[in-house]
């Protein structure tokens, strides 16, 4: 059964996040890896800074679950669960700059930006952003080179220019355009779905399931996207700095168009639910061995933080 009435699906999250949270750690350690020359002690601080503070960890559970419903091996898929959040953290990093969203608080506490001189902030972005491919393709993560270079070029389609990167700089953009609905959707399918979408389709990767499985996640996942960015927008509006661990209020302070600002609170509580039902009806060919997903599809669309 997925769990008792003791063992919560967030108590399964957070277990999972102590694991991503101490293998992110030791990947982040001191000590220069072969070829590498040395690793900067200041840089080293900030990206260990900007990665070890708490987040949900909710992409690497992803992973390690979609893998797991194909029965992929759990060490190589920990590791591109570690891989994914290392990028996700340097999403973060960046998203934060005075450039960009001129954020002073993320995770609880202050950026990376106000902490380290802000050329380390981008450097140490910089650098998780390439560790994330370090990661995937080096010799301890134990999986036939095909696979790791399927999930390399998915990594990359996923966070470059069309894909993260691409979806923030039509984010800033939208900050003095007035997109409609079809360009607030093509932007957050990017700028957050992408990632999401990644995690969910490397499980079947990592395991090697038929292209079935792998469009089945894929689905999955654009779903999950969706859903992930329309609570965010909803909990900008309702919920406090306190809770969410960064400001509130961002959206509207900035202009940003949302989906919610486009059609308000209650419309957006409507969508949610329909995601939650799309992505439980995507999983249907598993049944119940796809209950942990659909726990986490019902995670996404109602967090609170
Ligand atoms: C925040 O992502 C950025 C968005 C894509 C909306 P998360 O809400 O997953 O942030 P952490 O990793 O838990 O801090
Ligand atoms: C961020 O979207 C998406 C990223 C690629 C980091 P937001 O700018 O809405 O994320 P928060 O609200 O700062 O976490
Ligand atoms: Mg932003
Ligand atoms: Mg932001
Ligand atoms: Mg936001």
């Amino acid at each position: 059964m997925l769990h008792d009435d003791h063992h919560t699906f967030e108590d399964h999250l957070r277990e999972s996040a102590a694991r991503t949270e101490a293998l992110m750690s030791a990947l982040l350690g001191p000590s220069a890896l072969p070829d590498e020359i040395a690793r900067p002690e200041p840089l080293v601080a900030a990206m260990r800074y900007g990665t070890l503070n708490g987040g949900k960890r909710l992409r690497p559970f992803l992973v390690q679950e979609a893998a797991a419903l194909f029965e992929g091996p759990a060490a190589a898929a920990a590791r591109v669960g570690a891989a994914l959040e290392c990028l996700h953290s340097y999403s973060l990093i960046h998203d934060d700059l005075p450039a960009m969203d001129d954020d002073d608080l993320r995770r609880g506490k202050p950026t990376v930006h106000k902490v380290f001189p802000e050329a380390t902030a981008i450097l140490a972005g910089d650098s998780l952003l390439t560790y994330a491919f370090d990661i995937i393709s080096a010799p301890e993560t134990d999986l036939p080179d095909d696979r790791k270079v399927q999930l390399v070029l998915a990594l990359a389609r996923a966070a470059g220019l069309g894909g993260m990167a691409g979806g923030q700089a039509l984010d800033l953009a939208a900050e003095s355009e007035t997109p409609g609905e079809a360009d607030i959707s093509t932007l957050q399918a990017m700028k957050t779905g992408a990632l999401l979408r990644f995690a969910c389709e490397a499980g079947p990767i990592i395991a090697g399931a038929s292209s079935e499985d792998r469009l089945r996640l894929r689905r999955f996942g654009e779903i999950i996207g969706l859903a992930f960015q329309l609570a965010d927008d909803v909990l900008d509006v309702t919920s406090d700095a306190k809770t969410m661990g960064k400001a509130t209020g961002k959206d509207a302070g900035r202009g940003k168009a949302t989906l919610v600002a486009l059609h308000g609170l209650d419309w957006a509580e409507k969508r949610l639910d329909a995601l939650v039902a799309e992505a439980i009806a995507s999983l249907a060919p598993y049944a119940e061995r796809a209950g942990m997903l659909i726990a986490t599809a019902r995670y996404v669309a109602n967090r609170k933080h």
